[in-house]
């Protein structure tokens, strides 16, 4: 749906190609995915600071955090949900323009929400990361306290007690997020952008 016409495209001079040049590196939209207490957020806090400490640009898009700002508005029907991985996937599309490795941490339980924005930009820019996690590993860390609330019927539709959450089908990258550690989880996705030639 759009309700703006008569809207033309102004160009830019300067291409993401030239920041990529100043930058000395390329950019891509790092998409994490999988149920709440997965490690989301945990694994790509560490993966930025491993970037970063290769000299690499980055931006990092947190859930919890757009959902106090930009998409406060927004709630956890499934409308909600696909509007709020909607707004996500547009801004992480202009920081790849301007050239910035982004890191998204959202449940984004929908494959076809997930497919959406993997369509927003070019093949090789968006690198699904399923955080693979069983509902009991998350459920014992309840990092927030949400799954206990969930299973006493405070918070509804909460992902992966009674709503649900899709597995990728073909995600670039699965970590065993039962078992691995922060350092092996960010190892593992290092050495994928290292063979794929992201970094
Ligand atoms: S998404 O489904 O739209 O991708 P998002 O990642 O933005 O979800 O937000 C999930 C976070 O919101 C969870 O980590 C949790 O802290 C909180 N939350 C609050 N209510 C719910 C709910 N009903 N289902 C899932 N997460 C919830």
């Amino acid at each position: 749906m759009t309700r703006s016409s008569n809207v033309v495209w102004h160009k830019s001079t300067i291409k993401k190609e030239n920041r990529h040049q100043l930058n000395g590196h390329k950019s891509a939209i790092i998409w994490f995915t999988g149920l709440s207490g997965s490690g989301k957020s945990t694994i790509s806090v560490a993966l930025e600071s491993a970037l970063y400490a290769k000299g690499i640009r980055t931006y990092r898009l947190d859930g919890d955090n757009v959902r106090h700002g930009l998409n406060r508005d927004l709630g956890f029907s499934p409308e909600d949900r696909n509007e709020n991985i909607r707004r996500i996937g547009e801004v992480a599309k202009l920081m790849v323009d301007a050239g910035l490795f982004t890191l998204t941490a959202f449940i984004s339980p929908y494959r076809e929400d997930r497919d959406q924005v993997r369509r927003l930009v070019k093949d090789h820019e968006f690198v699904e990361v399923y955080q693979k996690a069983t509902i009991a590993t998350c459920e014992a860390r309840d990092p927030k306290g949400l799954y206990k609330k969930a299973r006493l019927g405070e918070i509804k539709n909460f992902t992966g007690i009674d709503a649900p959450y899709e597995e990728p089908i073909n995600p670039n990258i699965v970590i065993d997020a039962d078992r691995l550690s922060v350092e092996e989880s960010v190892e593992q996705i290092l050495s994928y952008l290292e063979k794929k030639g992201y970094i």
